[in-house]
């Protein structure tokens, strides 16, 4: 991976005085002495399996491969990392061997209605992740679908296809699991839901849609390497300190751009950890995402000209192995015989290049990560990166990075609503 920064630095006092401050807070988050250091197990996630361990999770991948679909139930920090890679690897088109359904992350009745008549004739499975287990968009899709299994299938055979992943001890979803005997893997105490992708909770899911995990860990304890230098050339301290100079310069929006669809859900996830981490206190920037060049047939028009409140960062993935060349037209109706013989991810990069310049010239600052291919290996690596560099940056900018107390607020009301006792 490799981090650009040069297009997104004005002022180069400020960055420096950043990069000092980030160094500061680097030394905070990795020797726990910061708020929330009872949350730091995924700094060691990475390199934390056993070959039992791996071995546990892809066996019950194997069983769970066996059937038709497999519905993973869970919201946030507890669905955002799987969704996000297995939409950056599973094939453009078409369905996948075994067919991957995301549930519990909306209460959208029409959603579940579809989803019900859609499992009503298949062999399906059921992951279910909730770290605190009472989270209630993942538990009310649960009892939906476990009656459902219920009405359906034996005992024995709902066993085969159930598998828990929550707390080792607390919780409604924890209870019900000792109860039933199901196949579980513990989300540790000292990971939230926003940094767990590593853990069972991403890890589960990935191997079941049938993607490589241990080399995802591989990417990542790479990243572990270079991330845990302290050390101006740090990628995570660099992207930290810059994101917080454009945010004390007055930019309020931090845009994650992608010239490639697959990483739409990659910047979902990005957009939780970030959000849910920086924004408390009256503070942070609003993490926001677009696809190009598809959206710059929409919101390119307010990036490059409307309230000067933006940065991006952009993805770039330097692969263009299987990109179709424009082929040769006799007639050149169209007028695109220029582009005869070049690549569709070339005239990508054409796209990339020029938008930055006339983003960077209307004012938009832009930091640039490019890397090798969407592969499960630069996937881990960059999750690392990203969760290394926002516990950074939100200790820079003087808040927790891993508490949620605003999310509160949204649930006790509705559950007023509801009636919850
Ligand atoms: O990052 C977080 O902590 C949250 O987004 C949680 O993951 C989310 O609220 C789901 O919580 P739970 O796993 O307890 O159901």
């Amino acid at each position: 991976m490799k981090l650009n920064i040069e297009k997104a630095l004005g002022n180069n006092a400020k960055y420096q005085e950043m990069l000092k401050l980030a160094q500061e807070k680097f030394d905070t988050l990795t020797a726990g002495t910061g708020e929330g250091n009872d949350f730091l197990g995924w700094l060691d996630l990475p390199t934390s399996y056993s070959d039992e361990d791996i071995e546990d999770i892809l066996n019950i991948a194997d069983r769970m491969r066996q059937l038709d679909c497999v519905v993973v139930i869970g919201i946030g920090g507890s669905y955002l990392g799987a969704k996000a890679t297995i939409e950056a690897l599973r094939p453009h088109f078409g369905k996948m061997d075994t067919e991957m359904i995301f549930a519990g992350h909306t209460l959208s009745g029409n959603y579940h209605a579809e989803l019900m008549e859609y499992l009503k004739d298949k062999e399906f499975g059921i992951v279910v992740i909730s770290k605190s287990g009472t989270t209630t968009e993942p538990a009310v899709a649960f009892r939906l679908l476990y009656n459902e299994m219920k009405k359906r299938f034996d005992n024995e055979t709902i066993r085969d296809r159930i598998v828990v992943i929550t707390d080792e001890n607390k919780g409604a979803l924890r209870t019900l699991c000792d109860k039933e005997g199901f196949d579980d893997f513990i989300i540790a105490d000292n990971v939230g839901g926003r940094f767990s992708v590593l853990s069972p909770v991403g890890l589960v899911p990935i191997a079941i849609a049938g993607f490589d995990i241990e080399e995802m860990l591989h990417g990542a304890s790479l990243a572990q390497d270079i991330c845990l230098e302290n050390n101006e050339k740090n990628p995570a301290i660099q992207y930290a300190a810059v994101r917080n100079m454009l945010f004390s310069e007055g930019r309020k929006v931090e845009l994650m751009v992608n010239y490639n669809p697959r990483l739409s859900y990659f910047a979902e996830w990005w957009k939780q950890l970030y959000g849910e981490s920086e924004g408390k206190n009256g503070k942070g920037l609003f993490p926001a995402s677009v696809s190009y060049t598809t959206d710059l047939h929409s919101l390119g028009q307010f990036v490059q000209d409307g309230s000067p409140i933006l940065f991006e960062t952009v993805l770039w993935v330097n692969d263009d192995s299987d990109a179709p060349v424009v082929p040769h037209d006799n007639e050149n109706l169209d007028k695109l015989n220029y582009l005869e013989g070049k690549n569709m991810e070339y005239i990508n990069s054409k796209a990339a290049e020029g938008t930055m310049n006339a983003h960077v010239a209307g004012n938009v600052p832009n930091i640039r990560i490019e890397f090798d291919a969407v592969d499960e290996f630069n996937l881990g690596y960059l999750m690392f990166f990203f969760e290394f560099a926002c516990g950074i940056s939100a200790y820079m900018l003087g808040v927790n990075p891993f508490n949620q107390p605003g999310v509160e607020a949204y649930k006790k009301e509705m559950f007023r609503l509801l009636g919850k006792e």
